[in-house]
């Protein structure tokens, strides 16, 4: 899925000499993953990268996990979690293994500070409020709907537009990307796939800061933040060029794939890391057989939890589950409609649902502060009426 970009001035030939008008050298950076064999890119910085003027231990980034306790399917709802701080303090884990971890993020304010993940991929999916990602790659403007997918090791301070948003956010020690089969040999999107290389907005406008002072880097790094203060803006890139840059997709650009049957859960896929898949669920016909069933069928997916956050719509499947709501259904259970929910289905033409899921290999733990937005009476609400599923 990564293609190849350059934005600002580069050199003709990498490593070779690039001077800046008063005759002295730009700094070169090569940024890649997996040793040099990875996706990389060259940047081109004012000053020395490896240049910081003081660290600090800001302590552990770990989320706390509880015990499980019996399996069950298990809700739980973001409404109302409390609004205030910058995005990156506003976050706050529910789930997460050693693959992937997912939070909600409600910040009122925008970053007085840079973030730097040097552990984890981050993919923000904006459900509410518009902003922008300033990078060392340029800049990103976010709006509703647009997931925002960042790399490891890239410096980012976000700002807000309205001063207020709403993020549903994934981390992953692995490569978030587009599943293998959307891509040729070559890495180029087939026609089959949902999106492909016209939806993918990397950044467009390169901010260059040649300015000294002091600034406040975070840094994610062995589960802990380090505070690093730079005598230089650490946005200082005059150009670059590569495959590893941050780039934002809209959910709307999300073409949905129909048929005249159900259609199974991967036709909504998105991302893929390690061990785990995203999906999305956009507004969409559904299927057309004469005696087809819209809502999806039960389904038993025994080794994944699979995780859904709902943002705008009627989740038709879905009893008592409201917008922000959160759904566990991990693996050891099957699940599908409540009682009553696939008569319901029946004759429906389309759907307005806009959702996120998650699906992982391994169980997802819940930390404690989920426990403090469950809904309890989820796993409960299969019992309501006859027991054959049948509306009474
Ligand atoms: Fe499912």
């Amino acid at each position: 899925m990564p293609y190849y970009q350059r934005l600002g001035e580069i050199p003709h030939k990498r490593h070779t000499q690039f001077r800046k008008p008063d005759g002295t050298l730009y700094r070169e950076e090569v940024m890649g993953l997996e040793g040099f064999s990875g996706l990389q890119s060259i940047l081109y910085h004012h000053f020395l990268p490896p240049r910081v003027a003081k660290t600090e231990d800001l302590g552990p980034a770990q989320p706390e996990y509880v015990d499980f306790g019996p399996v069950r399917h298990r809700a739980f709802t973001s409404a109302d979690v409390p609004a205030g701080g910058d995005p990156v303090s506003a976050r706050r884990v529910l789930l997460g293994n050693n693959d992937v971890t997912l939070g909600v993020a409600r910040p009122t304010r925008s970053m007085d500070y840079f973030y730097r993940n040097a552990q984890a991929y981050e993919c923000w999916f904006a459900h509410e409020g518009s902003g922008t990602l300033h990078t060392q790659f340029g800049t990103l403007p976010f709006r509703p709907g647009d997931y925002i997918v960042i790399p490891y090791g890239t410096t980012w301070q976000m700002q807000l537009n309205d001063g207020e948003a709403r993020f549903f956010v994934i981390e992953s020690p692995s490569q978030i990307h587009a599943p293998k089969r959307y891509l040729n040999k070559f890495g180029q999107f087939l026609e089959h796939s949902p999106y492909c290389e016209r939806d993918l907005n990397p950044p467009a406008n390169l901010e260059t800061h040649a300015e000294t002072g002091e600034f406040e880097v975070r840094v994610k790094a062995r589960d802990r933040i380090s505070r690093h203060v730079l005598d230089h803006h650490p946005l200082d890139v005059v150009g670059w060029d590569g495959y590893l840059y941050p780039y934002t997709f809209s959910i709307h650009d999300f073409e949905p794939i129909t048929g005249r049957i159900h259609q199974p859960p991967p036709v909504h896929q998105t991302f893929e890391g390690w061990n785990f898949v995203v999906c999305s669920f956009v507004p969409r016909l559904f299927d057309y057989h004469p005696e087809g069933i819209p809502a999806p069928y039960s389904h038993s997916n025994i080794n994944s939890d699979e995780v859904i956050y709902y943002c705008d719509g009627n989740f038709m499947s879905r009893k008592g589950i409201d917008r922000y709501d959160l759904t566990l259904h991990p693996s050891g259970l099957p699940h599908g409609p409540q009682p009553g929910a696939t008569e319901g289905s029946l004759g429906k033409e389309k759907t307005e649902e806009l959702a996120v899921m998650v699906d992982t290999f391994q169980p997802l733990n819940i930390t404690t502060y989920a426990l403090e937005l469950e809904k309890e009476s989820y796993q409960a609400s299969w019992m309501e009426g006859d027991p054959t599923g049948n509306p009474e």
